[in-house]
């Protein structure tokens, strides 16, 4: 039996819920994950859409919110700037960006916490407000995750960017943004959302090339189009913005969150057991699905959803993280701990960041074979082309795991050690667990409605 706290009750925003700091659960692994849970809009999306409401000139409402930390880090940050924020309680946020004002820098860097969204504040508030101050980001520790793509964008731009040893401080020119020519050197999500939300408030026409074309980019254009921008873009990841002088708010229900879905769906694979996975879609999920099933997962496309399980033993495969429509990095961490238990051996070339395979350590403390190559793994028909970080896993299976103590490294690595310490034979400690609140919504409640053995402990 699980003694829960409840998550039920909404979270204070920040507060990452009742699971408080360094708080850690008890697993008895060892049996499958058997039942429905119910995925609500990307992380990676609401997030931007939220700071994309301080755009337009009256309230926008954002539908299909989760309720998880890097949204409440978010919504603070909107409220230190004078944004009013809603929440019914039901994912439904209502934004009023009327009030805007600027920020003090202590009351921004209270906020930030450790979310990486605070850079996309510059180009909305250099509109609005002539200048911002971003404080240094949070975020993942999955490599260093620079931001001077989007300080290179923004310049292109016209802003003024100034690095203190706090943060960095942008102004924009007395006559404002101006329309830009830019190549990103590697299709960054992040700074392809930067350019979206500066391009379409700034004179002129912005032209993207080399820009990333995830789901949730084209869900933001989606956005941002509603508002009133003009946006077009050509299959070979050039994106146009004209930029307009006003923008409206936005009614928009959030795409769903493949990440989450991926992950529950390893978790079946990994314990044998079947997750329904409600609100998940096969189009966004289409490489993923290719990988799952070459895994030796099965899967059913409902109305409202897909059902995952396995199909049979599971077989080892050769995979390479790429930007869309590639296997996406976020999906590695959980499906490694489902090739475990492989027969055979799996190759995972992590190409998108430079240290986002130092979770499976842990892995090998509770039982895996796994050897992670730093420089990847030279091989003559590899599609992604060769980029100075690189590192490559080598797991050979399958190998029983067995319960251990670990501490959860960052958001998929910790969501991954749950599932391995379900998939484990005896009882871990997996601590640090609030970590995995920044993305995982109610995430303690839908380990029970699988059927997961656990306490909270701490
Ligand atoms: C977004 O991070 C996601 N986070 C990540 O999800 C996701 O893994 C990543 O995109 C790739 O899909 C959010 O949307 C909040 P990038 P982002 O800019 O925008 C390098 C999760 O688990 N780069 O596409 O930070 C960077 O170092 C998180 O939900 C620069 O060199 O990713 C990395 O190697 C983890 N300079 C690569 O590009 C820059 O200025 C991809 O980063 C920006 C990025």
């Amino acid at each position: 039996m699980n003694t829960l706290l409840s998550e039920s009750a909404s979270p204070q925003p920040g507060s990452g819920g009742n699971v408080s700091p360094g708080q850690a659960l008890t697993i008895r692994g060892g049996r499958p994950l058997t039942g429905r849970v119910e995925v609500k809009g990307a992380k990676n999306l609401a997030t931007k859409a939220m700071v994309a409401a301080l755009l337009g000139g009256t309230e926008s409402v954002l539908r299909d919110v989760p309720d998880i930390s890097d949204v409440h880090v978010v919504r603070s940050l909107l409220e230190v700037h004078g944004v009013t924020v809603e929440d019914d309680g039901e994912g439904v946020l209502r934004l009023d960006p009327s009030g805007a004002v600027s920020a003090h820098f202590e009351e921004i860097d209270a906020h930030a916490g450790a979310s990486r969204i605070p850079i996309l504040f510059c180009g909305p508030l250099l509109h609005l407000l002539g200048q911002a101050f971003i404080p240094d980001l949070g975020g993942c520790r999955i490599g260093d995750r620079p931001i001077d793509f989007h300080l290179d964008a923004l310049r292109a731009f016209g802003a003024t960017v100034e690095k203190l040893p706090s943060g960095i401080r942008l102004s924009a020119p007395a006559e404002g943004l101006t329309g830009a020519d830019i190549e990103l050197p590697y299709p960054s999500v992040g700074a392809t959302e930067q350019v979206l939300l500066t391009a379409v408030r700034a004179k002129g026409t912005t032209e993207l090339r080399n820009a990333a074309i995830e789901p949730e980019i084209m869900d933001l254009i989606a956005v941002l189009q509603k508002m009133g921008a003009i946006i077009s873009y050509e299959p070979n990841r050039v994106i146009f913005i004209e930029g307009v002088d006003s923008l409206r708010g936005y009614d928009h229900r959030c795409i769903f969150d493949r990440n989450e879905a991926a992950s529950w769906a390893c978790a079946a694979l990994a314990t044998d057991g079947d997750i329904f996975v409600g609100g998940a879609k096969q189009q966004e999920m289409l490489t993923f699905l290719n990988v799952f099933r070459k895994a030796g997962g099965d899967f059913d496309i409902a109305e409202d959803g897909i059902r995952f399980r396995r199909g049979g033993p599971l077989k080892p495969v050769v995979v390479e993280t790429d930007v869309h429509p590639g296997f996406m990095t976020d999906w590695q961490q959980p499906l490694i701990v489902a090739l475990t238990q492989a027969e055979g051996t799996s190759i995972v070339h992590e190409t998108v960041y430079e240290n986002r395979l130092g979770f499976t350590r842990a892995l090998v403390q509770m039982g895996a074979d796994i050897v992670v190559h730093p420089e990847g793994i030279a091989s003559a028909d590899r599609r992604v082309p060769r980029r100075e970080l690189e590192q490559a896993a080598v797991i050979n299976g399958p190998t029983p795991l067995h319960g251990a103590d670990v501490v959860v490294p960052d958001l998929r690595g910790g969501y991954s050690y749950v599932i391995a310490a379900l998939t484990a034979e005896g009882t871990s400690t997996v601590r640090n667990v609030d970590i995995i609140r920044r993305g995982y919504e109610k995430f303690l409640d839908k380990l029970t409605d699988v059927g997961a053995d656990f306490d909270v402990v701490g």
